[in-house]
């Protein structure tokens, strides 16, 4: 299946589903916590891949951070399909949208269990960043699109 940007109720409704169930309730978060108040400005880019079910397998997002970089948040990936190329055919999808918008670099702040993931599609660590919860340290990554 190939990554989409979410379009009809049902799959914002699968979108949104697995932000929450991988990103806010392992944390205790409340339901509604995973909607960002810009999720739904236009220069935000939703990516959603799939299962045949009409199920959310991997989702993200990339909103412009500045006039020339953008930001990759709520990365996420369902537990049992983590490890299978799905969250890097999403953040492929991202970065090929920013080079689109013709931003030239890609920054996000990653859980420190993520960092790998990132480093190994060419992201590099800046600085530790804040901590989420209370208890998920984050760091600042960085990729150059050029
Ligand atoms: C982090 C996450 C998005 C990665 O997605 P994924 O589908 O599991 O990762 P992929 O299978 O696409 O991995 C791509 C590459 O990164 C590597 N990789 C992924 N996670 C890794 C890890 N923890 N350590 C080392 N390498 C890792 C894979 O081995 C693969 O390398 P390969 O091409 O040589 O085989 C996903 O595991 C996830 O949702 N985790 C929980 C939520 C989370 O932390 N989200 C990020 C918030 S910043």
């Amino acid at each position: 299946m190939p990554v989409i940007a979410p379009h009809t109720p049902d799959e914002w409704a699968a979108y949104y589903r697995l932000r929450y169930e991988v990103l806010r309730q392992p944390w205790g978060q409340p339901a509604g916590s995973e909607h960002a108040d810009d999720d739904a400005a236009p220069t935000t880019t939703h990516a959603l891949l799939l299962s045949p079910e009409g199920h959310a397998m991997a989702v993200g997002r990339l909103h412009p951070a500045s006039p020339t970089q953008g930001q990759v948040r709520f990365m996420a990936v369902a537990p049992h399909q983590q490890g299978q190329g799905l969250g890097r055919q999403v953040l492929t999808y991202l970065e090929a949208a920013a080079s689109t918008q013709g931003l030239e670099e890609v920054v996000l702040h990653s859980r420190q269990n993520a960092v790998p993931f990132y480093q190994r599609l060419g992201y590099a660590v800046v600085a530790p960043s804040h901590i989420l919860f209370g208890t998920i340290p984050h760091f600042l990554m960085r990729k150059s699109l050029a």
